[in-house]
């Protein structure tokens, strides 16, 4: 089992045992919003679909995953993080956040993501990681750009079908991380 540590929040790798942490997460449809338009899980794909994989991402690749970011201080479930190979590139590491609503606004998604960066320059010595959003989500750019990650490239993300399908990837070198 892997944890990370932050000023506030503690991140450990999801277990079988979580799947109503994240069902009750995806059923806010503020949260799904530039998801699904808005549509949550549906509770069987979460627990034969997403708690599969996520716990088949832990074997296969120790080091990457899913994480569920805990508040220490009151041990409430605050959201998850992902870092993790990409689909079509699995050379790139991907950084994302999906955060509960309550939890919006307080600088989480920036202080785990940092948590994230850390690791994977310093212990793991990536060349570069990358994030990628949708460009309606305004929120999500913000914590990029607070990361110190660029805009790299603008492409249509096809896998949510009904929303806007315009999406942006950011990047963070190890160099430009470095020297923050
Ligand atoms: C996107 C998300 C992770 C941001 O989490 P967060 O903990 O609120 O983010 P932070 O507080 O670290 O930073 C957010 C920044 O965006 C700003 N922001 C928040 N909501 C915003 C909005 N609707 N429009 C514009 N800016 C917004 C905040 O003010 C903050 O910037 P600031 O520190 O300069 O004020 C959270 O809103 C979320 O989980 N949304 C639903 C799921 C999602 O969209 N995930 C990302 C998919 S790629």
């Amino acid at each position: 089992m892997e944890y990370l540590q932050t000023p506030r929040l503690l991140l450990r790798f999801f277990t079988a045992e979580d799947a109503d942490l994240l069902i009750d997460l995806d059923s806010d449809p503020e949260v799904m919003r530039h998801l699904t338009d808005g549509r949550p899980t549906p509770p069987d794909e979460v627990r034969n679909g997403q708690i599969p994989r996520i716990l088949a991402y832990h074997e296969g690749t120790p080091q990457y995953g899913f994480f569920a970011a805990v508040n220490k201080a009151s041990g409430r479930f605050v959201g998850w993080f992902h870092f993790r190979p990409t689909r079509d590139a699995p050379h790139d590491i991907e950084l994302g956040y999906r955060l509960r609503r309550d939890a919006w606004g307080q600088g989480y998604a920036t202080e785990g993501s940092r948590a994230l960066l850390h690791k994977g320059f310093a212990e793991l010595d990536l060349p570069r990681v990358v994030a990628r959003t949708m460009l309606a989500n305004v929120a999500s750019q913000n914590v990029m750009r607070k990361l110190g990650m660029r805009h790299a490239r603008d492409f249509i993300e096809d896998r949510f079908p009904g929303a806007d399908q315009r999406a942006v990837e950011y990047t963070i070198e190890r160099e430009d991380w470095a020297r923050a």
